[in-house]
């Protein structure tokens, strides 16, 4: 995830200072989108060129790098017509520093400059096209295509319009989007659009708009196009009929209208409240003050035009959206972010995977003598949940260990064997220990991350990017399912050739196609999740039972209850109840129990049983339907059925909307618990 920010007016009076401070307060409030390093590019004074400055490091450093070049950059002077784009950024492709920071360009002159929020999944085939045309690529981002392929079709096609020429490289892009361009060869204009990351238009004007809905332009021939050319395998990229609308919208009367582009509501609503969110394949152009959207082919069901929206929230409400917490925001985009993990990687009409960044490492892998995945807190969690899957489907020895104990141990390690390091932020103290331990021990070394360019990233041999976004909240949540998915999609690829596990791959990979529904159906459950956590919030503990491809829940679930609101809880193998636990229950302990129709469903049930048998209340966590089951409990909550290996990412989330309401019901601090801190840097 990443944060852009553009900003147009025409024939409003501003200085140049005015526009810099306007792009860094709009990156400030969508700095929680990213903040690994950060760009801005605006006209030269006189119009011709562009000034561009980049940083490493919080938005913060930029205003500095910015507000030290006062003279450069020529603070003080006005002209009429004014665009400045910015952005901040959360790494995917590249590590963060400078050149890979955004605005990327097409060339020197910069000709075309584009800030990008997304992943372009296609981008090396683009690359390799570009560069048989003589393109040179300066930095390791999937962005800086798009900047030289905007430049490539304007050499091409000098009479396109700057709108047309982005209408066509979008019909290049595969993957997520939204972009921002500016060109020197357009002074004055921006564009914008979108594919799967969201985009904004806000409207600022003194007098009263002529219309609340902006109407879509399309392309004549829209029928005769073809989705489907790309560069790659052809000679010249094919070229789309041009539109032939000319009509631009002029929403104002009044010319001192000025535009905005953003990621999000945050970053305007101080400006304005008057936006309009951008569809898929929306472009949106500025050019003299006026708007236009534009559509290539008009498809029956869609509206024909984008409505203006007043909007009525706070600027700290709309910084987490409608949310009152980032861990309450981070629970609910899981079904995007769960797709953003797989995106680009797992084709499901195929059944192939792949992962990028181990792509070369995979025949050493599997010659190694075993796996073991080490991490601590959440991450540990989401090897304990994928173990079982990654033993059946790799078939080599998996050994899952927490960091810190790993190292107190002086485990063995072997040039063979081959060692995942997992962790959201990349840092943790105890993780890159053991990293460099392993490594120290001639060990391969694979990094499971969310933080491109972090210590582990940068230490391992090889890596997957979990591309969960940021997340902010202390408390893992979407990391955790996200680290879940790629530790499965890796036993995917390692089982690729394996004849005997092709209808278990098949099966597990109809389920990821399904997750992502499924998980917006849990989180339909928050209701009576809330009503659930109003039961329990008073009470001083709480176990969490569950055994096989769900004890991880069990774990993960403790974890929280106890982080965010610091009641005690358990995390309990439902096998070793008799051995010890059961001697906690009682009728007043709550007992929650997850227990799902897979290979353990009886001996769960017969945890059950033991649980009632003293007079405890059990919580059921279950299957959609499965009255006997329900039969059994005190309470339960239905959940979709999926693959048994899979159910874990669908059973944690009504364990994270519990931990999340029984906090906000005790009066905790949900994103900043007491005494933790999101990237523990010390051992
Ligand atoms: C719990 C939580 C922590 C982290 C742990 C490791 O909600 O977030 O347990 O999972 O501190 O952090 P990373 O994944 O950054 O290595």
């Amino acid at each position: 995830m990443c944060g852009i920010f553009a900003y147009l007016n025409y024939l409003t009076p501003k200085t140049r200072r005015e526009i810099l401070e306007l792009l860094v307060n709009g990156l400030k409030r969508l700095e929680y989108r990213g903040y690994d390093s950060a760009g801005v590019a605006l006209d030269s004074p006189d119009g011709k060129d562009m000034a561009i400055v980049k940083k490493s490091g919080k938005v913060k450093a930029l205003e500095d790098e910015i507000f030290s070049k006062e003279k450069t950059l020529d603070f003080d002077s006005s002209t009429d017509c004014h665009v400045g784009i910015a952005h901040t950024r959360w790494a995917t492709h590249g590590v963060p520093s400078e050149i890979n920071s955004h605005p990327q360009r097409s060339d020197v002159n910069h000709s075309f400059v584009v800030v990008h929020n997304g992943i372009v999944t296609n981008y090396k085939d683009v690359k390799l096209f570009l560069e048989k045309k003589g393109f040179h690529f300066e930095s390791d981002t999937d962005t800086e295509v798009i900047a030289k392929l905007v430049l490539h079709l304007y050499t091409q096609h000098p009479t396109y319009s700057f709108r047309e020429l982005v209408e066509q490289v979008i019909q290049q892009l595969e993957g997520a989007f939204a972009l921002c361009f500016k060109s020197k060869h357009f002074p004055g204009e921006c564009v914008a659009t979108r594919r799967g990351s969201p985009l904004l238009v806000g409207i600022k004007a003194k007098t009263r708009l002529a219309t609340d809905h902006v109407p879509i332009l399309y392309s004549k021939d829209a029928e005769a196009q073809n989705p489907d050319h790309r560069p790659h395998g052809r000679g010249e990229i094919p070229i789309l009929p041009r539109s032939d609308s000319t009509a631009e919208f002029q929403p104002l009367e009044d010319k001192e209208v000025e535009y905005f582009f953003a990621s999000d509501a945050s970053a305007v609503i101080e400006h304005t409240n008057r936006v309009i969110f951008l569809e898929d394949d929306d472009v949106a152009a500025v050019k003299e003050g006026s708007l236009s959207i534009h559509r290539l082919r008009r498809t029956l069901d869609e509206s024909h035009s984008r409505e203006i929206i007043t909007l009525k929230m706070e600027i700290q409400q709309i910084m987490k959206g409608n949310y009152s917490y980032f861990m309450q925001k981070e629970i609910f985009e899981q079904p995007e972010s769960v797709v953003n993990t797989m995106r680009g990687r797992l084709n499901f009409e195929t059944g192939s995977v792949v992962l990028g960044g181990i792509k070369d490492y995979i025949p050493e892998i599997r010659r190694c003598r075993r796996l073991m995945l080490i991490g601590c807190g959440t991450s540990y969690h989401s090897a304990i949940a994928t173990r079982q899957l990654l033993e059946e489907l790799t078939e080599l020895p998996v050994m899952v260990e927490l960091a810190s104990d790993f190292l107190d141990r002086n485990t063995p390690v072997f040039r063979d064997d081959v060692c995942f390091f997992i962790s959201q932020s990349g840092e943790t103290a105890d993780t890159l220990m053991a990293l460099r331990y392993c490594k120290n021990r001639g060990a391969l070394i694979v990094g499971i991350t969310n933080t491109v360019g972090s210590s582990i990233c940068r230490e391992s041999h090889c890596g997957v990017h979990i591309n969960a976004g940021p997340e902010i909240g202390v408390a893992s949540t979407k990391a955790y399912t996200s680290q879940f998915i790629s530790l499965v999609l890796f036993a995917l690829v390692l089982s690729e050739d394996r004849i005997s596990l092709q209808s278990r791959r098949a099966e597990i990979i109809k389920g990821l196609e399904n997750l992502q529904e499924q998980i917006r159906e849990v989180l339909k459950l928050d209701d009576e999740v809330l009503a659930l956590a109003k039961d329990l919030y008073q009470h001083k503990s709480l176990l969490i039972m569950g055994r096989g491809f769900n004890f991880a829940t069990c774990l993960e679930g403790a974890l929280k209850v106890k982080e965010l609101t610091y009641m005690h809880s358990e995390g309990i193998m439902a096998g070793e109840l008799k051995h010890g636990p059961l001697a906690l229950v009682d009728k007043n302990m709550p007992v929650l129990m997850i227990i799902m129709r897979d290979p353990v469903y009886v001996k769960c049930m017969n945890a059950v049983q033991q649980v009632t048998a003293r007079e405890g209340r059990p919580i059921v966590i279950c299957e959609k339907g499965d009255t006997e089951t329900q039969s059994y409990a005190f309470k339960s909550l239905e959940i979709p059925r999926t693959v048994d290996c899979l159910q874990g990412i669908l059973t944690v989330i009504p364990m994270q909307l519990l931990s999340y309401h029984i906090a906000v019901l005790r009066g905790c601090n949900v994103d900043c618990p007491r005494n933790l801190a999101k990237s523990v840097t010390v051992e």
